[in-house]
């Protein structure tokens, strides 16, 4: 059976990279890549590493046309844009996997709050699933709408998931979330903030206190642990181009050894991109891969541990994880396409 996908927003970082991902599944046929800027010419002009790949002309975002065309789509652009055509797409039948925030709150007023826009569509909010396969992968299966999580909340979750699992966090203490990211996090557009001679040989916070992941990771651990815990999250640009290398020091409700921190991540055993490792995870290690390498330790009080997690946000944190979560709606292999390791240097 092949899949026709469409792809709008095709020219941006994670577009580029579903269609890169793409290229190498068995069941897929990209049949529409979008770009706003460069309608009507060769896709390759703007993305020149898919030479010899695909054969598409960019058009413009039409959700009515691409429908013609297209099984399931991937909406790959800026928040705020994918409301309206997800609406449309789902009226049409099709099955939508949007990488933006539109979707990921579940309640409209903290939407707006957060990106100072209310939403225009927020019957789909009750409809759409959180698109954390490892965590919710049943529920993908059965959906249409999937609201695939921010990068900086998938390397958090990750984390976190067994211990909320497992009911051993105290929350009574705040959890501290640190998240050092690469520059393609900010998108293909130039901006003075990710300007080469702004980052190259600095490292600095940026939104401290006021990252709008925060929500999306407070609203998860909530429902999954089932009581009300905070987090406190700093991000920062870190000079490499992908990558995302997360700490947190996590307040547990009794004294944990190595031994009790390994049995509760034993809950990963068989997940296909979960990798245990005894030190600590390496950005160099999942560039380009749908890996999620992590490290786990104890500390002296054994009232804390320190959790780490190294993924590529535009893979595991983006076009990866979206591709995941299209194999398990299709019922297919999760594996499908998304099978290499990564790039080592
Ligand atoms: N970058 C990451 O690491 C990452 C990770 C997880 C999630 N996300 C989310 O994924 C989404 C895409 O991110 P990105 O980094 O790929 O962004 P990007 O590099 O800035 O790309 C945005 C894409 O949207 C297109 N576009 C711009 N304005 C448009 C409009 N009005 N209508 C239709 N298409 C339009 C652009 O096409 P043209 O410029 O060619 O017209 C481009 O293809 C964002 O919501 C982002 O928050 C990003």
């Amino acid at each position: 059976m092949t899949l026709k996908v469409a792809i709008a927003g095709a020219t941006g970082y994670t577009g580029g990279e579903l269609l890169r991902l793409l290229s190498q599944h068995p069941h897929v046929e990209v049949v529409s890549a979008t770009s706003e800027q460069s309608a009507g010419e060769p896709l390759v002009h703007r993305l020149p590493s898919l030479k010899g790949y695909y054969d598409l002309t960019l058009e413009s975002f039409d959700p009515k046309k691409i429908a013609e065309k297209a099984d399931l789509v991937f909406l790959a652009l800026s928040h705020t844009k994918a409301m309206e055509p997800a609406r449309q797409l789902i009226d049409l039948g099709k099955r939508v996997i949007d990488l933006s925030a539109d979707f990921r709150l579940r309640s409209a007023p903290l939407y707006e709050r957060w990106y100072q826009l209310p939403h225009s569509r927020p019957e789909l909010l009750k409809e759409a699933v959180y698109g954390l396969t490892e965590v919710y992968r049943s529920e993908i299966a059965k959906s249409h709408l999937i609201a695939n999580p921010g990068c900086y909340p998938t390397g958090a979750l990750l984390l976190l998931y067994p211990f909320l699992k497992a009911g051993c966090i105290d929350p009574s203490r705040e959890i501290i979330i640190d998240s050092k990211s690469g520059i393609s996090g900010a998108g293909r557009t130039p901006s003075a903030k990710a300007h080469f001679t702004e980052v190259n040989e600095g490292m600095a916070a940026y939104n401290v206190g006021v990252h709008r992941h925060l929500p999306e990771i407070e609203q998860e651990i909530r429902r999954i642990g089932q009581q009300k815990m905070t987090a406190l999250f700093t991000p920062y640009l870190l000079p490499v181009n992908r990558g995302i290398l997360t700490t947190i020091y996590l307040p547990l409700n009794e004294k944990f050894t190595q031994k009790k921190i390994d049995s509760v991540l034993d809950l990963y055993r068989g997940e296909p991109f979960i990798r245990r490792f005894d030190g600590a995870p390496n950005l160099s290690q999942i560039r380009g891969s749908n890996f999620c390498d992590i490290g786990a330790f104890a500390t002296p009080s054994g009232r804390t541990a320190i959790l780490m997690s190294a993924i590529d946000n535009l893979v595991k944190g983006a076009s990866g994880q979206a591709i995941q979560n299209m194999n398990v709606m299709m019922g297919w292999d999760e594996r499908l396409g998304l099978m290499s390791p990564g790039i080592f240097p």
